[in-house]
């Protein structure tokens, strides 16, 4: 790593009362899944009264220093390229904290003009830049390069949400993403990626199977997997680590939506670990470097 951080700045009553004003109060698809008010407070350094609350799993903050770590033990990462960023989570934190430059690709307008304006606000808007985008398998070559690309819970909506041609065209969800991960090996050195597996009919693989399918499909279109981080200590939710090598290692972990609570319950085995509102926690996180 080269770049340093940006210094933290308070943050102001306007751009808070901007901010409380931004956010939309309707809930749509992929609405609330970040943790705003937490990434308020870091970039800030105090707490603030944020009129929005997260309804995805609470793993933003490990996920993110999961990443953070790899990230500062790179040689010359100097930028990063986010497809799906959603509320610029991680981008704004990487440039804070690291100084790398980010672009933020994210179809929805609502959440690109908040970080745009957290941005603003915290003084990052000459590294930080988020653009309205739909990233489709058509125009990844479009795509500017960046030494760090990041797609978390994003394809696995492709067939369902986006390129529902392309899906069917290339003969189904599997050899989409390996098509899509192969364009995206050409964009950049560094990979972290993370996909669910629900789709409208079946599911795309079985849970207990994630590690070995997604890391085929990464090996087949390009990318070396270094490691697999998962949350293998439920109900905690943090992160352990495991190389390549020792994927076979990974505890079976599978989970499914429980119709009485409507929560959806994490198992290993027969015994039941925890309980959250999706099955975000059970997503093998894939760091990988491109081979080309
Ligand atoms: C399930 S959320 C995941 C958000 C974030 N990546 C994370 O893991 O915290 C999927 C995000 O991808 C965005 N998205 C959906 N389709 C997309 C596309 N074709 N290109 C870029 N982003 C997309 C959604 O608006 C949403 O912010």
């Amino acid at each position: 790593m080269i770049a340093t951080a940006v210094q933290k700045r308070a943050l102001s009553q306007e751009v808070l009362s901007e901010l409380n004003n931004l956010i939309p109060q309707e809930k749509k698809e992929h609405y609330n899944y970040q943790d705003l008010e937490s990434l308020v407070q870091v970039l800030s350094g105090e707490s603030h009264l944020v009129g929005y609350k997260q309804e995805q799993v609470p793993i933003d903050q490990e996920r993110y220093q999961w990443l953070k770590t790899r990230i500062v033990s790179l040689p010359g990462v100097r930028s990063v390229l986010e497809i799906g960023g959603n509320l610029g989570y991680i981008c704004l934190r990487l440039v804070q904290e690291l100084g790398l430059r980010a672009t933020c690709l994210e179809p929805i307008e609502d959440y690109v003009r908040i970080s745009t304006l957290l941005s603003e606000g915290f003084g990052l808007d000459h590294l930080y830049q988020s653009r309205c985008a739909f990233v489709l398998w058509d125009n990844i070559a479009e795509l500017p390069e960046a030494d760090v690309l990041i797609n978390l819970n994003v394809i696995h909506h492709a067939g369902r949400v986006f390129d529902c041609e392309v899906v069917a065209r290339l003969g189904g969800w599997a050899a989409y993403a390996q098509s899509y991960l192969e364009k995206l090996a050409s964009k950049g050195r560094y990979l972290f990626f993370q996909t669910g597996n629900t789709w409208p009919s079946a599911r795309l693989f079985e849970n207990t199977e994630a590690p070995e399918f997604l890391a085929g499909i990464l090996a087949r279109s390009g990318w070396r997997v270094i490691d697999i981080g998962i949350c293998d200590r439920l109900p905690e939710l943090t992160l352990s680590s495991y190389p390549l090598s020792e994927m076979a290692r990974i505890p079976r972990i599978w989970c499914q939506r429980n119709t009485t609570t409507d929560l959806v319950d994490y198992y290993h085995e027969s015994r039941l670990l925890a309980s959250f509102p999706t099955g975000l926690a059970q997503r093998p996180l894939f760091f990988c470097e491109s081979m080309r």
